[in-house]
Order: structure tokens, then sequence, then C-alpha cells
């Protein structure tokens, strides 16, 4: 979070900050303050738990087994697309039909969608370009490999192209403007992984020579290079060149397409990246090359104003990468949103990563009921196999999503995740006592320390067996000094006092297990004896309001 931010940013940063509050305030639109961010949706924060369904799955005949998906989940908004190629069947003729179905719908479930335009690019091809389209390549071309060799790619040069899909966006954008005064659809992502695979730019004729004329002044400013004017590419980018090249085009073309739709309509507009290994990005081409990748992010802001974050797809299995991505993401200008990842097993410990670094949302990929998923035993999985993991998660975080929002705009909330997995021999011979007890990880707070240990917990140690996968996870808000909200599972938590009060005796004023209900914290319980003296557990999913102080 300490990176230097040019100024040219924060500059295009603020003017769209101010522009986003002078519009309609009663529209979902997203606040910044002291480099956090909250997406307002009807006045208030509000935290996307969220899914998305598979591709081929936002089609009408389709949706009876997406709805059962999103309930099971808990989630409270769905990310599903919008196809190009059924908005617009021939030219300039739009066909609402399939989007107002969805729609309706989700008002009769009481969910919010994020809607994905499914257009010039889909994971970096053009495949979901309408038929009269792609039977005019020339008309629409795709990219030239260095080669020579045509790339199923669309290119960022094609004029034409840009144009049709600026019109059939701005259609879109104006329709829903009209039909959803009440504020269903929350975000719209423009485009789905655009950039190319397979090569790093367009050596097209066109966009040769386009490559070796001047590079455009802001681009030059927001890279902090010395402004010598009148040099081309290569001359100011160097062995980057090939890459910022086609950074700086399709971030310009989106762009085109996001300010046609947000001046009809200015709800928050987001661009989601197949993103490069955070630890070990390697080189081009071996990423997709044009998307909001982290080395591309300057650029990206610089060229498209319009477009209000740059969202990573995270499929990344291993624990540290996966920190880094939501580290890489998580920027002053930049509100974390994860529109896809894996929704499975340990993976789901990384919503509460996200919602550490001041997550807007999060939502698993292809989480539908369109696909039968099989165990490891060839039998289809049931709904609590295939959802259980996320579900646990969401039922939780759901009815206090507005509350978590609120509290992380506020800079209150820390998180902690299980980092591997817990060796039963690591833990032989560990001394458990009331002072030394087990810490995998410490949360700081206002004369606090939250000393937490991922597992299962019998008194003070670990008990004998342990989840298979390093699934712990826990969420601290801090309420006021000394009062916390806490969310977890698999983990405990052990308050202590710190600073002067550090060898006080210290004790627990009230611990309260309970759940939100319109807008309030309802007790069920209050905890006390074995249910507080070995610490805070979170056995199962579990939310408590516990207040300390010092004798
Ligand atoms: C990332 C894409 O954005 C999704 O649409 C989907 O294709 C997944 N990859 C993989 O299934």
């Amino acid at each position: 979070m300490n990176r230097q931010i040019p100024a040219f940013i924060i500059a295009i940063f603020s003017i769209f900050s101010l522009h986003a509050q002078s519009t309609d305030p009663s529209l979902p639109h997203l606040v910044h303050k002291n480099g956090r961010h909250a997406l307002i949706v009807d006045g208030e924060p509000f935290l996307i738990l969220g899914a998305q369904c598979n591709n081929s799955s936002a089609w009408p005949a389709m949706l009876p087994k997406v709805w059962p998906a999103m309930e099971a989940l808990h989630v409270n908004t769905l990310e599903i697309p919008i196809y190009w190629e059924q908005f617009e069947p021939q030219p300039g003729k739009y066909d609402y039909s399939v989007m107002d179905t969805i729609i309706v719908q989700a008002r009769k479930r009481n969910m919010r969608l994020v809607l994905l335009w499914f257009a010039t690019w889909k994971n970096g091809s053009n495949h979901y370009m309408p038929q009269w389209m792609k039977q005019q390549p020339e008309k629409h071309p795709n990219i030239i490999d260095k080669e020579g060799r045509p790339i199923d790619s669309p290119s960022p040069h094609a004029d034409a192209t840009l144009e049709a899909d600026s019109k059939a966006f701005s259609a879109f954008m104006r329709h829903l403007k009209g039909f959803d005064r009440q504020h269903t659809v929350i975000m719209v992502q423009v485009e789905n992984e655009p950039g190319s695979w397979g090569t790093v730019r367009d050596y097209s004729l066109k966009a040769q020579k386009i490559f070796d004329s001047p590079v455009p002044a802001e681009a030059i400013k927001v890279m902090n290079i010395s402004p010598k004017s009148n040099r081309n590419w290569t001359e100011v980018f160097g062995r980057d060149a090939d890459e910022f090249f086609q950074v700086w085009h399709v971030a310009k073309y989106i762009s085109k397409i996001a300010a046609a739709g947000k001046e009809i309509y200015p709800i928050p507009l987001y661009v989601n990246g197949s993103i490069r290994d955070p630890l070990n990005p390697g080189w081009p081409p071996t990423y997709e090359v044009g998307g909001p990748n982290d080395n591309a992010f300057e650029l990206w802001k610089a060229a498209a104003p319009a477009i209000d974050i740059l969202a990573p797809d995270i499929y990344i299995g291993d624990t540290e990468g996966y920190l880094k991505a939501l580290d890489l993401y998580s920027r002053p200008y930049n509100p974390l949103f994860v529109p896809e990842t894996i929704g499975f097993g340990a993976f789901t410990r990384f919503f509460y990563a996200a919602l550490g670094h001041g997550a807007i949302g999060y939502a698993p990929f292809g989480m539908d009921d369109t696909r039968v998923r099989l165990g490891q035993d060839g039998a289809p999985l049931s709904s609590e196999e295939k959802y259980g993991a996320t579900a646990l998660n969401y039922r939780l975080f759901k009815p206090m999503a507005r509350q978590i929002a609120q509290l992380n705009f506020e800079g209150k909330i820390q998180t902690a995740v299980q980092l591997s997995a817990i060796s039963p021999d690591a833990e032989r011979g560990n001394s458990v006592d009331r002072v030394n007890y087990l810490t995998d990880r410490t949360l700081h707070f206002d004369g606090w320390d939250a000393d937490i240990a991922f597992g299962t917990f019998s008194r003070l140690a670990r008990s004998e067996s342990q989840p298979e996968a390093p699934d712990g996870r826990i969420l601290v808000a801090e309420l006021d000094k000394g009062q916390y909200l806490l969310a977890g599972y698999h983990s405990r938590v052990m308050f202590r006092p710190t600073g002067n009060n550090r060898n006080k005796p210290w004790q627990y004023l009230i611990v309260e297990e309970g759940r939100f209900v319109n807008g309030e914290f309802k007790v069920d319980r209050i905890l006390n004896g074995d249910q507080t003296d070995w610490g805070l557990n979170f056995a199962e999913p579990t939310v408590l309001r516990v207040s300390v102080y010092v004798r």
C-alpha cells in the first residue's frame, strides 16, 4: 500500500471522484476516503457477496439452473454476461429481452446484478461478436503477429469494430437507465479479460505505422519519462515498447466504449484481467497482454479514466501468490474487487484476505447448476459439496454485509488467513499454557493485540486431528477501543493488552455470540466459562461481539 502514486494519476482519480460525487447520488457509485473505498448502493456501503455463472448460462432457458445455485450460495449479487451476439443480432437492431428477463428475475429473488459486457474481447478473442461482424473480417480485423500470422484476437486498431461496440454499449446503458430505476444492476464489466494471447501486439501495417509514430504525451507523462518530443514507442519504452503499445491501445479502445456508456448512465464500470503471475511474471506473451496487469496500472489509469476499477481474476493456487495479487490490486487509487476466483475448499478463506485488503466485493466463478461436477468417486457432487465452502462464508456475512462494508470504509477491519497446513509433528512438544499459547499471527489494535492461531482446538492446544487443507480464517473489526466484532472459522483468538498495560491482568467484560438482523446485532447467547477461558474458538463459522478491559 505504500507505493508512490504519480501525481498525474491522483489528478485523474480526483477528477473522476468528483465526477462520481456530482452525479445523481441515488445511483450506485464509488466513494473514496484516505485511500479507502466503498461501493454505495441505495445510499449506503454495499459489500458484493457475489458469484459468477458459467459463460453460457445467461439465457432464459438456463436461468432455472442459475438461481437455485445462487440461493444455495447465499450470494447477494450475481455476475452474469450480456452477449453482444445476442444483443445485436442485426446491425443497429438491439434485443433487450434477455437482459430484461435477467433483471426481472433477479428482483424477484432480491438479488443484485453485475452485468458483464461480453463484446469485442472475451478472454482475448472476438468470439462474442455478432455473426454479421464475424463475416466481415476485413472490416473487423484480428491481430497479425510478428511473423505475419493471424491471431485469434481482435485488433484494438479496428475503428469500425470500436464504433459498433460503442454504439451497442451505449444502447445497452441507455436501456439500463430507463429499465432499472431501482438499481438492481450495481456495476457493469466492460469486455472480458481484454488483450491478446500468443502475440505481444498487433503487427499489421496499420498498427506498425502507429507504433513507429510519436508516443502520445499523456503516456510518456504518466510513466515518468523525460518528455522529449517525437519519439516513437521503441525509442521511449525500449524492450517494453511492444507490450505498452498494446496496453495503451486496448485501454484507449475500452475507455471510449466505457465513456460513451457512462455519459448516458454513470454507474461504476470496471475491467477484469487475466492477470500475470504476481510473483514470477515472466515476459510477454507468456501472459495475456493488453489487460490490466500490475505493470500496466499507470497506463491503464491514464488511458481509461472512465474505468473505475482494474480488477484481478485470481486463479492462483499458491497462498503467497494469491495474497500478492490482492496486494497489487488494492491501491489508494484502485478499489479491490475480485470478479472471478476459485470458490471451492480452502481457497474460500481468501475471501477474508480480500476483506482485509478493503475489498468492495468478491465472486467465485462458474457457480451454477448448468454443469455437473463429479467427485473423486465419479458421482455428481451435491449442491452442498459444490457450494458449501463458499456458502460457509456468505451465510455468515450476508446479514452483516452493509456493516462490514462500512467498517472497511472506515479502515476498522483486519483479517488473517492460515498460510499452510498444520503438520502434527510441528505441534508436538509445543508448550501450551496461558502465557505461551500458540500464535500464528498477531493483529494490532489500539491498546490491544489479538493473537490468532489456526486450526481446531481442545482447550489451549490444537486438537489431534486438523483440517487437511489450511482453511483457517478470521476477521477482527475494531468497533471502539477494546471492543470488537469477530467473524471466523477454524481459528482461535486471544486478546492481550499492550503498551503501558501490557503486564496488567485483563478480562472479558462480555463476549456475545449472535448475528445481525436488520442492521442490529442480535445476541443469541453470552459466552463465558469454558467457552472463553481457553480463548475465543471459532470451530464453526461464528460471529462474536467482544469487550475486553484491563483490571
Ligand atoms: C476467465 C474468464 O474471464 C471466464 O469467462 C472463464 O472463461 C474462465 N476464465 C474459465 O472458465
